[in-house]
């Protein structure tokens, strides 16, 4: 069967990677959620005091990016790739609202985004990938075959997201997490490198009112219909 590349970008907390994974699974493909990259590379910031509250040494984040090493290992029981930071297991802790205020900051640095885009082409070298993002249409991938752009209501999104991290067990305020979701739209489509935005050839699916199965039933029949 002849394999395809699928990008799926779209605003946060769209359901995006709930719905990537899935139908990476029902194709055989990989699945690859660039965000959690530069989640890790938020976290390497935090964790060596080059981010905090309102100051961010770009500079010196810049200088040790060498040092930063991203890595997938696919998790047998969880059914899907785990992201890790020089190599440890980082894939809950970069999901906290905490790093979240941090990551389009972080995502806005040129050099940032050249290291994990090329980490991103390779990973998806041999097509056959599921990858979702911002700039994953527009920049890592312009030749996918199929593009999807996700959108619904900035207080859905983050309802979902609350609903989440709620469940994770972290202690947050619906506010916070709405605040956040519309903080990071704005800087993530408004900066200069890669903004999100819609490519010229992408399919916009607005998941206001669908459920994860219509989704993934629009979706998969979308991807079927080009492979
Ligand atoms: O997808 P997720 O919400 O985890 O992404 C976190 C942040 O990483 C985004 O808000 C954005 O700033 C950045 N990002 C990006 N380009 C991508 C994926 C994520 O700039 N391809």
């Amino acid at each position: 069967m002849n394999k395809i590349t699928i990008a799926i970008d779209g605003f946060s907390s769209t359901g995006k990677s709930t719905v990537a994974k899935r139908l990476a699974k029902a194709l055989g493909y990989i699945y690859v959620d660039s965000g959690a990259m530069y989640r890790a590379v938020t976290l390497y910031a935090m964790q060596n005091d080059l981010i905090k509250k309102d100051c961010f040494d770009k500079q010196q984040l810049i200088a040790q990016l060498k040092d930063i090493k991203i890595s997938f290992k696919f998790n047998e029981e969880l059914g899907f790739a785990e992201v890790y930071l020089n190599g440890q297991n980082v894939e809950k802790t970069i999901r906290t609202l905490e790093v979240s205020q941090f990551v389009s900051q972080v995502a806005t640095v040129s050099e940032v985004r050249e290291q994990l885009v090329f980490q991103q082409q390779n990973l998806g070298k041999d097509k056959g990938v599921v990858m979702d993002g911002r700039d994953i249409g527009t920049v890592v991938f312009p030749e996918a075959k199929l593009k999807l752009f996700m959108t619904a209501s900035a207080e859905q999104r983050a309802q979902r997201r609350y609903d989440e991290l709620i469940e994770r067990g972290d202690d947050v305020k619906f506010d916070d997490v709405l605040k956040n979701v519309q903080s990071r739209d704005h800087i993530d489509s408004t900066r200069e490198d890669s903004p999100l935005m819609k490519a010229e050839d992408a399919i916009e699916v607005d998941n206001s009112n669908l459920n994860l199965d219509e989704q993934f039933e629009l979706i998969y029949n979308l991807a079927k219909d080009k492979i």
